[in-house]
């Protein structure tokens, strides 16, 4: 049985005392976009398909739920999730679940080439941006699939049962649309190329799991998969990549309130260009094969520097840690310019750190930061996953007390984060 992980109750708030700086070490958890996609993954063979270093979070619940929906076989046994799908019963993921995790739209890919039919529901537009699936839709039909849309649901069925291999190129590069497409052709026939591919670490880790199951993809990491259909695929146990937006966000809180944090269980190299970023904001950073420390208690001047940023694909500076990096800027000395080039909407954060005192302006997709000496706490909203992340590190630092409500934004992808970061020394709780 799938062990529940009970949505936090949508009053649940946290309450921080601020001006704590951090200390210590903290491990990061399996991570959720990796975890999603592996999760889907599971429908491609009727053998078990065994995860480790699942982490605890509402998102992989949900995607549980709506595979267990759809007859497969959903088991959680500490940080271990065991998934077989030999006995799906139903191919559709209805509006209920998808309104309330986009991601679920990953079950089509893997629907389509082992069942050749599948009927998802459209995602709908989401707090950070529309977030269309056509790059989704128009891959899948570039391997032969027929693909409507009727009624808000996505229908599609493979005429003769079978995908064709295809030269796909996206329109733009998607992280979750290069994963279904790469999960589709798996099963095709013939030889598929995905060019303009995202070459997120967690893809590249869907490939690995793909490839223990029996798959033959080359190419993860780059912009051009190259991926020979198989006619079937065997079970597998693989550990999940470590999380690396928890991670910088630990690191982030850690240079905002000055302190001195190790991370531990995470891959470096996932992190660099948020590394650099806090380098030149003055924190000291030394990394090991699967750690990093970062030092702020000692930095020029005592308070971080402002530090530009601008979003990008990976390898760039990740736009899911967008909002964590602006709280640091808003106490940095200086003024740095913060520029969104993934999502159109993803400055909801904004509006709630400027009532604990930050000082921002918002021009289309870039806001000007001008760094304050001091924040203050107050009551603020959490409006998504991220923005949450972004007030958690703002409460960390400001004078007084911050409450943060409707943190069940932040329960869908941080496990445990209030008692990671009690542990480092922060004066953090949850209260209902
Ligand atoms: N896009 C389209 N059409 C498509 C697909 C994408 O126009 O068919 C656009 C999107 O609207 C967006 C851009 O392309 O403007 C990139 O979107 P992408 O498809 O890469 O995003 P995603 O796959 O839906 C994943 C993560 C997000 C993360 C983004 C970008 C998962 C489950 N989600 O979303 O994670 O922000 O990639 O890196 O992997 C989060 O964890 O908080 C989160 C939002």
């Amino acid at each position: 049985m799938l062990s529940r992980i009970e949505p936090s109750a949508t009053m649940d708030k946290l309450r921080i005392e601020g001006g704590q700086a951090l200390h210590g070490e903290v491990g990061a958890s399996g991570a959720k976009n990796a975890a999603l996609p592996l999760m889907a993954a599971s429908l491609l063979s009727a053998q078990p398909v065994e995860l480790e270093q699942a982490p605890r979070l509402m998102d992989v619940h949900t995607l549980g739920e709506l595979l267990a929906s759809m007859g497969a076989r959903v088991e959680r046994d500490g940080s271990r999730l065991r998934l077989q799908a030999d006995r799906i019963t139903a191919c559709e993921a209805p509006y209920e679940r998808v309104k309330t995790m986009r991601a679920s739209v990953l079950v089509l890919g893997p629907l389509l080439a082992r069942f050749g039919h599948a009927r998802v529901s459209l995602p709908g537009g989401c707090a950070i941006g529309a977030r269309p699936v056509d790059q989704h839709i128009r891959g899948l039909r570039q391997l032969g699939a027929q693909v409507d849309v009727e009624h808000g649901y996505i229908v599609a069925s493979v005429p003769g049962g079978r995908l064709r291999a295809a030269r796909i190129t996206t329109d733009m590069i998607t992280v979750t649309g290069t994963e279904n497409l790469m999960m589709a052709a798996c099963l095709a026939d013939g030889e598929t190329v995905i060019e303009n591919a995202a070459q997120e670490p967690e893809v590249v880790d869907l490939a690995t799991m793909l490839r223990s199951m029996g798959a033959d993809i080359e190419g993860a990491g780059s912009s051009r998969l190259r991926i020979r259909g198989v006619s079937e695929l065997r079970g597998a146990r693989h550990r999940i990549v470590a999380d690396r937006i928890e991670a910088g966000t630990f690191l982030c809180a850690a240079a905002a309130t000055r302190g001195d944090v190790t991370v531990r269980d995470c891959v470096p190299q996932h992190l660099d260009a948020l590394l650099d970023k806090l380098r030149e904001a003055g924190a000291q950073i030394t990394c090991g094969a699967d750690w990093v420390r970062l030092r702020a208690d000692s930095m020029p001047g005592g308070r971080p520097r402002a530090v530009a940023v601008r979003t990008s694909e990976y390898p760039g500076f990740a736009t899911d840690m967008q909002a964590q990096f602006m709280a640091l800027n808003c106490i940095a000395e200086g003024a740095a310019t913060v520029t969104e080039t993934i999502f159109e909407n993803r400055f909801m954060h904004v509006q709630e750190l400027v009532r604990l005192g930050a000082r921002i302006t918002v021009e289309g997709n870039t806001c000007v930061v001008q760094g304050v000496e001091r924040l203050s706490g107050a009551t603020v909203m959490a409006t998504d996953l991220r923005a949450s992340a972004g007030l958690v590190i703002a409460g960390l630092v400001a004078d007084g007390s911050t409450c943060i409500e409707r943190i069940y934004h932040l329960d869908r992808g941080y496990e445990a984060m209030e008692h990671k970061l009690a542990a480092l020394g922060a004066r953090i709780r949850r209260v209902s």
